[in-house]
């Protein structure tokens, strides 16, 4: 039987780029987003749009009756770890919550797979370098928090209704589909590849630098950048896996590699032959220097490894996306 995917939060980034991955590979799809960060653009036609939210339990259930998912992917999320450590209670809600009336959806009509993006955020402070999934897990913001609480509800739900999860957990998304075709779109993006096209595109008068005095090479902080293609891929494998083997997938998708954020504009700068605006601004509370993924787990238990996470793919792939960007 072929599988019936839900896609929760399949209107966002990432989510958008699962979705048309699965639906290329002979999937049927729909899509669950409040739209409150994804955008309509990032829609893809052939899948099934119910619009509505998470934390709305009776649409939840209608959604599961309407579609009959057999496989849940799980991208919905509120996700600025600075934000969540003002407005806890959002993130509470959105995430925790949002998830258990996920959760109980999938008990109540039988689902028994889920797919859900977790976050390198659950391991907080780097102890060591590169960070495996036997690191420690004490987040040190609510987003983190939110993120580690869910997946010890997917534990507690396999073992009580069996229902099996892969918790992968990402380092930085970045770059858009490499076939030139989704959008990418975020309408109020935090993360660094889609700030820095703002600025290129004149959206933006400058890029914030937090600190340049961290103890790395140029002194500005150190990540992981992993292709928004290359996770989509990991997601379809992360599927078959749990099909074929039944048991939880924890896994962390990152590249082992590392660049600066001042690293991260120097590329885009040789690429485009223009200098970008930055501006040097303080350092943020609870960014560690440097932050970046073992992934030799992943390439064990699902064989996969990024192929099209080198800056230059990433940074181009967005370029070519950005110029088709609303105009906001
Ligand atoms: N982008 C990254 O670098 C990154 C890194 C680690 C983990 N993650 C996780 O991956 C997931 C996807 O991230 P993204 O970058 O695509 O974010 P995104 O904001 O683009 O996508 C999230 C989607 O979920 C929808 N949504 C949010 N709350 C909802 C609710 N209550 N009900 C229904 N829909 C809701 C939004 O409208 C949006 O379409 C998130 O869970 C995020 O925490 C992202």
């Amino acid at each position: 039987m072929r599988e019936k995917v839900l896609v929760v939060g399949g209107a966002g980034y990432i989510g958008s780029h699962v979705t048309d991955a699965l639906l290329r590979r002979g999937f049927k799809v729909a899509v669950f987003d409040n739209l409150s960060s994804g955008s309509i653009q990032n829609l893809c036609s052939d899948a099934e749009f119910f619009w509505g939210d998470l934390r709305d339990e009776a649409r939840v259930q209608q959604v599961f009756e309407g579609f009959r998912p057999t496989v849940v992917m799980h991208f919905a999320a509120k996700k600025a770890a600075g934000e969540s450590m003002i407005r806890p209670e959002l993130y509470a809600d959105h995430n925790i919550i949002g998830s258990i009336y996920l959760l109980n959806a999938m008990v109540q009509f039988g689902v028994k797979t889920i797919i859900f993006s977790s976050s390198a955020a659950v391991y907080g402070n780097p102890q060591y370098l590169p960070m495996d999934e036997s690191h420690p897990l004490q987040p040190v913001n609510f987003y983190g928090f939110t993120k580690k609480a869910i997946e010890d509800l997917l534990d507690w739900y396999f073992r009580l209704h069996g229902i099996r999860y892969a918790a992968l957990r990402y380092f930085n998304a970045a770059g858009v589909d490499v076939a030139g075709k989704l959008l990418g779109f975020e309408s109020n993006p935090a993360n660094l590849v889609p700030l820095i096209m703002q600025v290129y595109r004149g959206q933006r008068p400058f890029l914030e630098v937090y600190g340049n005095d961290y103890d790395t090479p140029d002194g500005s902080c150190l990540r992981d950048y992993v292709h928004v293609t290359d996770l989509s891929e990991a997601h379809l494998a992360a599927m078959e896996y749990l099909m074929a083997k039944g048991t939880p997938l924890i896994a962390n998708l990152g590249t082992e590699n590392a660049y600066s954020v001042l690293q991260v504009v120097e590329a885009l700068e040789k690429l485009t032959g223009q200098v970008l605006p930055v501006r040097i601004v303080g350092r943020r509370e609870g960014d560690p220097p440097a932050l970046y993924a073992a992934c030799g787990y992943a390439e064990s238990l699902i064989n996969w490894s990024p192929r099209y996470s080198d800056l230059e793919t990433i940074l181009s792939s967005s370029l070519e996306a950005s110029k088709r960007w609303p105009n906001r």
